[in-house]
């Protein structure tokens, strides 16, 4: 079982100020995945889709702050703010299933504010029965970044990475893709150092100690990633990260090929 994470900055215009997606990306990425499973039985051996917000989502989760304390004054506009946000992901979320579809992959798109809770920004509530039951009649169950309820915070984010890191662990899925905007994780900012070296492998959180603190791809949003990544590594779970950038990337290690990218697997794991 696979699980595919496409990074909303894929997937989205990131420096537009309204969402737009990037259509060239995604119908790409839509037929390197119809290709892929041309030759692999969705039914016996299941892929989920996880996608992120990008422009769809953080303007309007930032603008209405959803995860910060409020008062009862302010309640009103944040459920309204609420509202706005997971439409406009959900309005994301169709946009790619149109692309799938038109690709013939059984896509299902399922809002994870329908079936996730949080607690202090971390789930306490994951309906998983209705993603089962979908895989196991062949569809390709699709989930992405949204707003939900908050036990604590009575809204909140929830990350893709989040979705994905639950969804590896308690349905026993054995390779992890995430498909970022860059190569994968660098000892130093690629963007600043032309001798930065991609990391091939990554066997410990330690390791990014060492590293060049500059380099945003490690302190930047890569960071939480990596740490989800290695919560997965140490129950034996490995993840890679690559460019889906890079045509044919994203089929080649849906399809098990070694291909550029780092490795995320813990030590006692080899
Ligand atoms: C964020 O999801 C969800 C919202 C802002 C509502 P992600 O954190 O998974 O999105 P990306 O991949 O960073 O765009």
């Amino acid at each position: 079982m696979i699980i595919l994470k496409l990074g909303g900055s894929i997937l989205t215009k990131k420096d537009s100020v309204k969402p737009e997606v990037d259509f060239k990306n995604l119908n790409r990425i839509a037929i390197e995945i119809s290709d892929f499973l041309k030759k692999y039985d969705l039914k016996n051996d299941g892929l989920i889709v996880v996608h992120g917000a990008g422009s769809f989502g953080h303007p309007y989760a930032e603008k209405y702050e959803i995860g910060k304390h409020f008062n009862d004054k302010e309640y009103s506009n944040k459920k309204i703010g609420f509202s706005i946000t997971h439409n406009s992901v959900n309005e994301f979320s169709s946009i790619i299933s149109k692309s799938f579809i038109e690709n013939n992959i059984p896509v299902i798109s399922i809002p994870p504010s329908s079936l996730i809770k949080t607690s202090n920004k971390r789930v306490s509530y994951f309906n998983l029965d209705l993603i089962k039951e979908y895989l196991s009649q062949g569809f390709l169950p699709m989930l992405y970044g949204d707003v939900v309820l908050d036990d604590k915070l009575k809204m909140a984010v929830i990350s893709g990475d989040q979705i994905l890191s639950y969804l590896a662990k308690n349905l026993k899925f054995e390779k992890i893709i995430l498909a970022t905007d860059v190569d994968g994780v660098f000892n130093k900012n690629p963007k600043l150092y032309d001798d930065a070296k991609l990391i091939e492998v990554l066997n410990s959180l330690e390791e990014l100690d060492s590293f060049d603190s500059t380099n945003v791809d490690v302190t930047g949003g890569m960071f939480g990633k990596i740490q989800e990544l290695f919560d997965l590594a140490d129950l034996g779970i490995e993840s890679r990260i690559i460019n889906a950038k890079t045509p044919n990337l994203v089929k080649s290690a849906l399809k098990g090929i070694e291909v550029k990218g780092t490795l995320i697997k813990a030590k006692n794991h080899q």
